[in-house]
């Protein structure tokens, strides 16, 4: 492709891009028809041996991609999380492309790991954070991970590190170490810690209260037992906002336990995290005052496309102990002038790409009150919803639902509430998934798409109201 071609394509693409984000209520929610293989089947089975034009590539993005998308963002898709983005951040992913740059080291492009670094102190500002997770903090710093599941690794590389005292670099007895969070916790915590080496059989699932929190009395006697029994706590994750239901565990009774104990504690807000935007809601994040390191999606619901995890931690000396390894060839003198960051060791790979411009762009272009309208009037709809929900008979509410998601279940049971999710998504009409609390199926209506609004979400209530 020459420069004056891709000039050409790349307004096609924009054009295209535009198209299908506008026009997307034309769309099923997800193909209900589609099977395993069917895409592929619909693709030549060998690579082309001539060039084709860019035009050609579009028609089968039409033709072939989209009939094979589940479109996350469409108004009407309830499942999951949301995963938002926004025009300016497609622009910065494509800034992003357009440098090509590697991050990994302040000197391999000084200005990549610069607006990262500031970026992370403007979202600590805009969050109401804890100062000490500042990069210009006298011992935290912040950065931008590709997903909730590399924090948490890293932050349990972190706390294995320091609980061995960097013993585990070497040749640390790591067999002894336990680690808490609760069964609604996310799966990432339970792979973090196989990737480290702590088996299943050392992660201890904390019992919840009656909103699916965690219990800090059992979360002392838990690490009370396991001290008697020769082992040693070494990490707690506590969840603000749990996927199955937006449970809040109660992060300050957790964090003087964890304090006392010398446990490290991260705390998980990667959906509920960023509703910290809107001022009367920072209550999301309380509690992270002691907390050693904490976590926020952008890419779920702030408009800023996936891969953006905001992650900090109040101890980078740790995270630094656990992941700096320093081959001759990457030696620099700005590093070794200890002014300079090298992101390569705050993660787990070593190339890193310019994540930090779609977040700065979309601060920038569309500014924060946008999305603190998004979530409010979220929050709105899910309020909304539930007193619908509560006055039809036929349906139970499941869980506390504080923020913009509602868990509901039809009270004839777990099999007529699976059959009407079932029927609900093959409806193309909307999409849902479902939890299981307390021991039976539930239906989680998530509240999160950017173009989501009052209409929409009475449309997928009628739909369940009309299966039911
Ligand atoms: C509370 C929580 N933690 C972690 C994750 C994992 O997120 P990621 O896809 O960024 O790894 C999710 C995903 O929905 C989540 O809800």
């Amino acid at each position: 492709m020459t420069p004056d071609e891709f000039r050409q394509n790349g307004y096609a693409l924009i054009d295209w891009i535009t198209d299908y984000i506008e026009g997307i209520e034309q769309f099923p929610v997800s193909n209900p028809t589609i099977a395993p293989g069917d895409v592929r089947a619909m693709l030549p089975p060998h690579p082309p041996t001539t060039t084709e034009s860019f035009s050609h590539v579009l028609t089968d993005l039409d033709d072939i991609v989209v009939p094979g998308l589940t479109h996350w963002q469409h108004p009407s898709f309830f499942a999951y999380f949301p995963a938002n983005l926004s025009y300016p951040s497609i622009l910065g992913e494509l800034a992003s492309a357009g440098m090509g740059v590697q991050g990994m080291s302040w000197v391999t492009s000084p200005a990549c790991t610069e607006v990262e670094s500031l970026m992370l102190d403007w979202m600590q500002e805009l969050l109401g954070l804890p100062e000490r997770f500042r990069s210009d903090s006298e011992a935290g710093g912040g950065v931008i991970q590709g997903s909730a599941s590399e924090a948490t690794l890293v932050a349990i590389l972190a706390a294995r590190w320091r609980i061995t005292n960097g013993a585990v670099n070497a040749d640390g007895d790591t067999t002894k170490l336990v680690a808490y969070t609760t069964a609604h916790a996310h799966s990432a915590i339970e792979k973090g810690l196989r990737i480290a080496g702590v088996g299943t059989d050392h992660m201890r699932f904390v019992p919840y209260d009656s909103s699916f929190a965690m219990r800090p009395d059992e979360l002392s006697r838990m690490i009370s037992d396991d001290r008697a029994a020769g082992l040693v706590p070494f990490f707690v994750c506590a969840t603000r906002g749990t996927t199955s239901s937006t449970a809040f565990d109660p992060t300050p009774e957790i964090a003087a336990i964890c304090r006392r104990e010398n446990v490290w504690l991260h705390v998980d807000g990667a959906m509920s995290g960023i509703a910290a935007l809107v001022p009367e809601l920072r209550w999301v994040n309380d509690g992270l005052e002691l907390a050693d390191s904490y976590c926020t999606n952008p890419h779920k619901w702030m408009g800023v496309n996936f891969d953006c995890d905001l992650f900090w931690t109040a101890d980078r000396a740790a995270l630094l102990g656990a992941l700096s390894i320093l081959p001759p060839f990457l030696r620099s003198k700005a590093l070794e002038s200890g002014a300079a960051i090298d992101y390569r060791d705050w993660q787990v790979p070593l190339g890193r790409r310019f994540r930090a411009l779609k977040l700065w762009f979309t601060l920038r272009c569309d500014g924060v009150e946008g999305t603190q309208a998004m979530i409010r009037e979220h929050v709105r709809l899910t309020q909304m919803l539930a007193e619908l929900v509560e006055a039809d008979d036929r349906f139970q509410i499941d869980a506390p639902h504080p923020l913009n998601l509602l868990c509901c279940s039809l009270v004839a049971g777990s099999a007529q509430t699976d059959a009407l999710i079932e029927a609900a998504n093959n409806s193309g009409h909307a999409l849902f998934t479902r939890t299981v609390l307390n021991d039976s199926v539930s239906l989680r209506f998530s509240i999160g798409a950017r173009l989501t609004t009052e209409r929409h979400v009475l449309a997928g209530w009628q739909l369940l109201q009309s299966l039911a």
